[in-house]
């Protein structure tokens, strides 16, 4: 008998994201059980056997699923959560036709300036909940929106602390090469970066990122960051082509980055060298939509060679204020053309890859966290269908019903 202290029975359509364990791309089992003891899981087979195989505790939880489909929890790759202030207003003009230029993120950096610790983890945490209710049980939380030291350090700590205090696991990501700030000349930014905050920041960030594209940074420079980065023992990733084609996608490859994300314009060749790679691909289908970015052809191509993909949600004040990823799977395959597996598969064990989670997050499989969602669906291919409806009811983290 395996001990247990929660079992999940009753799965009318268990979505393990391993395709060893079942039926296609998704390893689908039907009439399923899942059980976890400290929040690992134990054991995975039919509905019918768990009473026979399972030695439940005596505080044991028991879920009946009634029927539903149940996926891994999501895993949000790509989040800039810490920020201060509000550009709804932006939005409004941009739906009416104005342009994105990019230069309302130093209104947000003004904001966050101004903010303090306990604004910004107020506002995060309330973010958080959110997530939470959208099933997502693993993210990424980027600094960014402070663009010097000073509040650099102070997002960071805020994504600390998160890290420490919530159920799901967080994951933090020094982003001070967003943009270059008003007021401040390239050269003594790059030297600010370079001399003060990478070497700083390390114990605070397990990745450093840097925006490769006009009006952000070139490649040269995102280059040297990167490399500065490796030095200190971050592991990289990098914002590239959102805006247009360049060297990002091939400088990603070079420098051996866990991902690179947007991938809205692609050069002939991109695709093929990202697959040969083991560069994470990270789509964010809600900003190319926001920004009616062409991104359609590129998502396409990267999926058909073969790239590994994840779908985020780039929450951000600007271009993708969502924590949905019932939505974000959507637009993927709406707007961008994936399937609903390459979608569900992206959004799960892709965004596991993308933040170096795979060994313990994105799929339900022996030894793994047990983190899962129980859908008010029978099936996977509900997400998209109902497109941008939460269908989370029940959400597991770490073997803990964790449904705010
Ligand atoms: O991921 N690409 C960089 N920055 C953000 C947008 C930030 C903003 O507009 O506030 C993004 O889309
Ligand atoms: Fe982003």
């Amino acid at each position: 008998m395996i001990e247990a202290d929660l079992v999940v029975h009753g799965i009318g359509q268990l979505v393990t994201c391993e395709p060893t364990q079942g039926d296609g791309p998704l390893g689908l089992l039907e009439n399923a059980a899942v059980a976890s003891r400290h929040g690992q899981i134990v054991w995975v087979g039919p509905t019918t056997r768990w009473q026979g195989r399972l030695h439940l505790l005596s505080h044991a939880t028991i879920v009946d699923a009634g029927g539903c489909c149940v996926l891994p929890g999501f895993v949000d790759a790509h989040s800039h959560l810490l920020w201060a202030g509000s550009r709804a207003d932006e939005y409004a003009a941009r739906v009416r036709g104005q342009p994105y230029w990019g230069g309302g993120i130093m209104r947000t950096v003004r904001a966050t300036r101004e903010a303090s610790l306990d604004e910004l983890l107020h506002a995060a945490r309330r973010r958080l909940r959110g997530y939470l209710r959208h099933g997502v049980t693993a993210l990424e939380v980027k600094s960014g929106f402070g663009l010097n030291a000073e509040t650099e350090e102070r997002l960071l700590r805020v994504g600390v602390r998160l890290a420490e205090e919530t159920p799901q696991r967080i994951v933090t990501t020094f982003y001070g090469a967003h943009v270059v700030p008003e007021g401040v000349t390239t050269e003594d930014y790059m030297a600010e970066l370079l001399s003060v905050m990478i070497p700083r920041f390390r114990p605070l960030a397990a990745f450093c990122d840097a925006w490769c594209d006009p009006g952000a940074f070139t490649a040269a420079q995102c280059r040297r960051i990167l490399n500065k980065a490796h030095g200190f023992g971050y592991q990289l990733k990098l914002h590239a082509s959102q805006l247009a084609p360049g060297d990002g996608p091939r400088l990603a490859v070079e420098l051996g980055a866990t991902s690179v994300d947007h991938l809205d314009y692609l050069r002939d060749g991109d695709a093929r060298l990202l697959a040969e790679s083991s560069v994470v691909c990270v789509i964010c289908p809600g900003t190319t939509a926001n920004l009616r970015l062409v991104g359609e052809e590129s998502a396409r191509a990267l999926a058909a060679a073969g790239c590994q993909l994840a779908i985020a949600t780039d929450h951000n004040p600007g271009t993708c204020c969502s924590e949905n990823m019932c939505l974000m799977i959507g637009l993927a395959c709406q707007e961008l053309g994936l399937s609903p597996e390459e979608a569900v598969r992206g959004a799960t064990l892709g965004g596991a890859r993308a933040l170096r989670l795979q060994r313990q997050n994105g799929s339900v499989r022996l030894g793994k966290r047990c983190d899962l969602l129980l859908l008010d669906a029978e099936s996977y291919l509900e997400i998209p269908y109902r497109l941008g409806v939460n269908l989370v009811e029940t959400t597991i983290c770490q073997g803990q019903v964790v449904t705010p």
